[in-house]
């Protein structure tokens, strides 16, 4: 599966949900005309954690899960954060891809969507940016911290939304956390400011929603 049937096995996947919020990321969807990029495969080692990530998914999210595995080596992941953000712990679980934004394979200005792992047992701290933001659990029973409304587990398939400048946060526990991610408006490459992190508390440099 290449990265444009990743994206449209996504695209096939969003369908089928009918949430007003989402059909605003939809129609920024890119063109099939739009400009393709080769991009350097690049591994990480939250990527140990992968091969657990179909046993844990959605009946409709699996194939899509099933695609990622099956790609992973042909991604390039990234991190956004360094050792100083969060520590090495973190570091060792987490990590995105980009498939459609300013620098996946697939360009665009408008939106940016790709794929958010992480590994069990890790927080990925409170975090905001102006970039409004849908997530949804492909892989992994996580707690999820949306504003104020506290943490809440949340299942593959459950879609989340983040709208501009609302603090969130992700906890895993045993299981990994695969996710697709979804950013829109304002400049896709603005910095997220962190919040809630226990060992730090300053802006980060986190420029696309992973
Ligand atoms: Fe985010």
């Amino acid at each position: 599966m290449g990265a444009d049937r990743l994206a449209t096995a996504a695209r096939t996947l969003l369908a089928g949900f009918d949430q007003p919020e989402l059909a605003r990321f939809l129609e920024e969807w890119p063109a099939p005309d739009a400009p393709r990029r080769t991009v350097e495969p690049r591994a990480l080692p939250v990527l140990r954690w992968l091969d657990q990530a179909p046993a844990v998914a959605a009946a409709e999210t699996r194939p899509l899960v099933d695609g990622v595995v099956a790609m992973a080596e042909t991604l390039a992941w990234g991190q956004t954060y360094a050792a100083d953000d969060f520590g090495d712990r973190f570091l060792e679980r987490y990590g995105w891809s980009e498939l459609i934004g300013l620098r996946g394979p697939i360009a665009s200005d408008r939106l940016a969507c790709g794929f958010l792992l992480l590994g069990p047992e890790i927080e990925y701290p409170a975090h905001s940016h102006a970039a409004e933001e849908i997530y949804l659990p492909l892989a992994g029973t996580a707690d999820w911290l949306r504003g104020r409304e506290g943490w809440r587990q949340r299942r593959p398939g459950e879609l989340i939304h983040h709208p501009s400048r609302m603090a969130h946060a992700m906890r895993t526990e045993t299981q990994p956390l695969l996710a697709l991610y979804l950013w829109r408006g304002g400049d896709l490459a603005q910095k997220s400011t962190v919040i809630g992190a226990a060992d730090s508390r300053r802006d980060g440099g986190h420029d696309d929603d992973a």
